[in-house]
Order: structure tokens, then C-alpha cells, then sequence
């Protein structure tokens, strides 16, 4: 700790604010344990906090402006702002440049860095531009706190950061560097301390969480199944889920483990981005539509009830009404719980962004509200296929009426049921009785759910 930490005043606030994927959620956490234990109190609201870490999002062009709007926010009326510090990927991409645009950020960091926070925290309250955009070698993860008792029953544990599949819409490669697999002891490890703290489901996180690899405690290689299935072992441990797959990393082990392994819940987003295999390869992403929709058949062949959620892209350069069409076919083919749809972004240094044939902003339009209409329905549907089911929520917030909380079902519904007694955290056997697009109602069950 440097003499000027911000221990020695620990009356400061801090207020950190994540934008994007749930890594970036994972990260913020982080940060703000390694603040706490600095002696940085949580500021009751952002606005009012000495100093604020906007960890910011880079994957598609308005996640990345918005940083600066927010910048721009943080000024109070006497003129001040709170110590900033931008990171995340868009800290990241534009480096120095961000401090040159808004000349009231004081710290810059990258996702690979933020362990060294503190200390840039200390070196820009010495006047100084503190960037640290390194990439280092050795993981962040061995320099951060142990984590702490958390105060609710989920949590994210990230397992696997980067990228080596180059998909040539995406600056994540770029943003978060190659693929590495953090350690199997330092992941049992994790998720004891998360376990010892209340946490009763983990979802484990990566940009490609599975490709995850690495040697169990007997000196085993393992795949990301072979850690699923160490951690179902975990007592106090109820559920396991984990995001975001890539279709060639599917491996019969991983697939199997949806049969065979109860505490992992039926629930997989599995991205295929585009319907048209010109499309696909125009992408690098290095499977076909037929490849997908094999994968999407063998797990179901493993776990019948799985609910599948995707990511699409529409507008990609060079995508014709017939290649979006094919989007629409994979939609149909593959039936989807849930999904996100996005307007191609192009973004600066991508291979993507200087192809010919970008397309239209209105036909992008026009073609994202029609697959969105398709996703949507199919939403509805699946949620209605619910509606008499018996099932099992993991209690997780307060809902908006008096003695009413909300749950996850297996299948990552949000459902809302009120019964005495409950509190959160709780597991709790309820029958759903309603359905609506984007959450669900239940009553408890007297009787035990199987
Ligand atoms: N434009 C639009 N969407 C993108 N995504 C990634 N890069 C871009 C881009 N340049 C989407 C993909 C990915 C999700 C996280 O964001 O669908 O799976
Ligand atoms: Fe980006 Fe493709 Fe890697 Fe996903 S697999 S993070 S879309 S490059």
C-alpha cells in the first residue's frame, strides 16, 4: 500500500458502474471488494461518491459513446467532478485518448489491469494521468482480495477470459485478449468462499467459457464439464449454469453433463449470430448452420426440457433479404427460449468494418424488428409451455407487492410467487400459473418438487 492510500481517509466513496456483458458485471464486483478493502465506503448514490470507475463496454458502437455522455454527467454544479476512472474495454480500445477527449477522467484502465487500481488510484490524486492499459502475463486474479460474503444467493464467477476466435465483427479479441483458463484450485477455491457466503447458484463465466481447460486436483486434463461436475460436488451448492458458449467448443463431455449432471440447469445460450452459411464464413465463425443445429439436437437428445437462447446479428455486410431470410429458418429450426438480437455495429480495427456492401441503417431496421417479432413469439411460447409445470425457483429479489418475491426457474424465467415465510435465498417448490413475455407467475406447492 502506497503512503498516500486511501486508507488513511476512510470517509471516501466510491461508486463503480458496469455496462454490458456479465463479465464486466464479474469485474465491477471485483473492484469494488478491492476498494472496500481499501477503506473506500460504498457511496449511497453515485452521484455524491469521491470517486467513481465507469467499467465500460466496447462490442458495439452506442455501449461505446455512452461513456462519454456519462463523463460528461459526472460534473457537478459548482464544476467538480469525482476521481474518474474509466475501465473495461473501452478503457482498453482508445487508451490515453479517452483522458485527451475528457480531460476530467483521471484514471484509465484495462480489463487485464484493474487489480492495479489502487495504485492508480494513489498516482492520479498526485495530479497525475494514471494509464494502465498493460496486458499482463500473470493473471490478475492471484492479486485481487479473497472475495467477499456476498449478500445474495447467485453469483458470477469468471472461469475463462478472451478470445481466439476472431469473428470479424468483434474487438473482443482485441479488448480482452487471447483465451486463458483460470486455475481449477483457484475456481474450487472461489466458489467455496462464494458458498461459505450464502451463494447457492454460480454461473460460470467466459467469452468462450467452454473452452475452458485445465488439470483437476490429480493432475487430470478437464474441460469446462469436468469442472461443472467438481462442482456439483460442492454441498450448499444448488445450481450451476454457465455463459457465453461457442458451438465448436460444445464437446460430447459438456453434452453429456446436461444429462447426467442435476445441479446444472437446463439452460444454454449457445450464439449462431447469422442463418446463412455464406453468411457464417463471412463472420469466421468457423461452423456451419448445420453444424449448429447438430449441437442444438444433441443436447437436447441429453436433456429433452433445455431451454436455448442465442445471440443474432442482422446486417452484416453483404447479408441479402435471402441470406436474412436464413436467419429466420435457424429461428424456426431451433426454437428459442429467449435471445438477443443486434444491428450490426461496425467497429474501428475490425476486419468487418472495411468490407464492402455495409448495409442500410433502415434495412437493418426493418430486419432486426422482424426477427425480434419471431424471437419474441417464440419467447411467449416457451413461456407458456411452462404455465402447469411443478417446478423450482431459487428465491432472489423482493417483487413489487407486499410479501411477493422473485425467483429463477431452471430454465432462467423470472417468476413471481407469494407465499409466508419465504425470504431470499430460499429454494422453494412452486406450480407456475402464468405467463408473460418476459416473466412469469406461480403458487407455492405443498408437496415436494422431484
Ligand atoms: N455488432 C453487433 N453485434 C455484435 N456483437 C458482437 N460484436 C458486434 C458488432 N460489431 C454481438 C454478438 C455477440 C454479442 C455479445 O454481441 O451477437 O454474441
Ligand atoms: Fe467475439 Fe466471436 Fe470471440 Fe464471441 S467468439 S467473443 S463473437 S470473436
Amino acid at each position: 500500500m502506497t503512503s498516500d492510500s486511501p486508507a488513511k481517509n476512510p470517509a471516501k466513496t466510491f461508486h463503480v458502474k458496469s455496462f454490458g456483458c456479465q463479465m464486466n458485471v464479474y469485474d465491477g464486483e471485483r473492484m469494488a471488494e478491492m476498494l472496500g478493502m481499501q477503506g473506500y465506503l460504498p457511496a449511497a448514490d453515485g452521484a455524491d461518491a469521491d470517486l467513481v470507475v465507469l467499467n465500460t463496454c466496447h462490442i458495439r458502437e452506442k455501449a461505446a459513446e455512452k461513456v462519454y455522455s456519462d463523463i460528461g454527467r459526472l460534473k457537478r454544479e459548482d464544476g467538480s467532478t469525482p476521481t474518474i476512472a474509466v475501465a473495461g474495454c473501452v478503457a482498453q480500445a482508445e487508451g490515453a485518448e479517452i483522458a485527451r477527449r475528457a480531460p476530467s477522467v483521471d484514471v484509465v484502465v484495462g480489463p487485464q489491469a484493474y487489480h492495479r487500481l489502487p495504485d492508480l488510484i494513489a498516482r492520479a490524486e498526485r495530479g497525475e494521468k494514471a494509464i494502465d492499459l498493460d496486458m499482463p502475463l500473470e493473471s490478475k486474479f492471484g492479486a485481487l482480495p479473497k472475495r467477499a460474503d456476498g449478500q445474495r444467493p447467485t453469483a458470477f464467477l469468471t472461469v475463462q477470459e478472451g478470445c481466439d476466435k476472431f469473428c470479424t465483427y468483434c474487438v473482443v479479441p482485441y479488448t480482452r485478449g487471447a483465451e486463458i483458463s483460470r486455475p481449477f484450485a483457484d475456481l474450487i477455491a472461489e466458489a467455496r468462499a462464494l458458498i461459505a457466503g450464502g451463494v447457492r447458484e454460480i454461473t460460470l463465466l467466459g467469452q468462450n467459457v467452454n473452452a475452458w481447460d485445465g488439470e483437476d486436483d490429480k493432475g487430470r486434463a478437464i474441460g469446462l464439464d469436468g469442472l461443472i461436475r467438481e462442482l456439483a460436488r460442492e454441498d450448499g451448492l444448488e445450481r450451476i449454469r454457465y455463459t457465453t458458449s461457442h458451438p465448436n467448443d460444445m464437446t460430447d463431455g459438456l453434452i453429456a453433463a446436461h444429462g447426467e449432471v442435476d445441479k446444472l440447469m437446463p439452460f444454454l445460450h449457445l450464439p449462431v449470430q447469422a442463418g446463412s452459411d455464406r453468411i457464417l464464413a463471412a463472420m469466421n465463425r468457423s461452423h456451419s448452420v448445420d453444424s449448429y443445429l447438430r449441437v442444438i439436437e444433441r443436447v437436447r437428445a441429453a436433456r429433452p426440457d433445455i431451454a436455448i437462447s442465442g445471440d443474432f446479428i442482422v446486417g452484416f455486410p453483404g447479408e441479402s433479404e435471402t441470406d436474412f431470410e436464413a436467419t429466420l429458418d435457424i429461428v424456426r429450426a431451433t426454437n428459442y427460449a429467449m435471445a438477443y438480437s443486434f444491428k450490426y455495429s461496425r467497429r474501428p480495427g475490425t476486419p468487418a468494418a472495411t468490407m464492402d456492401e455495409q448495409i442500410d441503417e433502415a434495412v437493418m431496421n426493418d430486419r432486426l424488428q422482424r426477427l425480434q417479432a419471431l424471437l419474441n413469439q417464440q419467447q411467449q411460447a416457451f413461456n407458456e409451455a411452462t404455465v402447469g409445470r411443478a417446478t423450482r425457483l431459487l428465491l432472489e429479489r423482493k417483487g413489487k407487492h407486499d410479501g411477493q418475491l422473485i425467483g429463477k426457474s431452471p430454465w432462467l424465467q423470472s417468476v413471481h410467487v407469494t407465499a409466508p415465510g419465504l425470504a431470499i435465498g430460499d429454494m422453494t417448490d412452486v406450480r407456475i400459473t402464468s405467463a408473460g413475455p418476459n416473466s412469469l407467475g406461480a403458487e407455492p406447492l405443498m408437496e415436494a418438487v422431484a
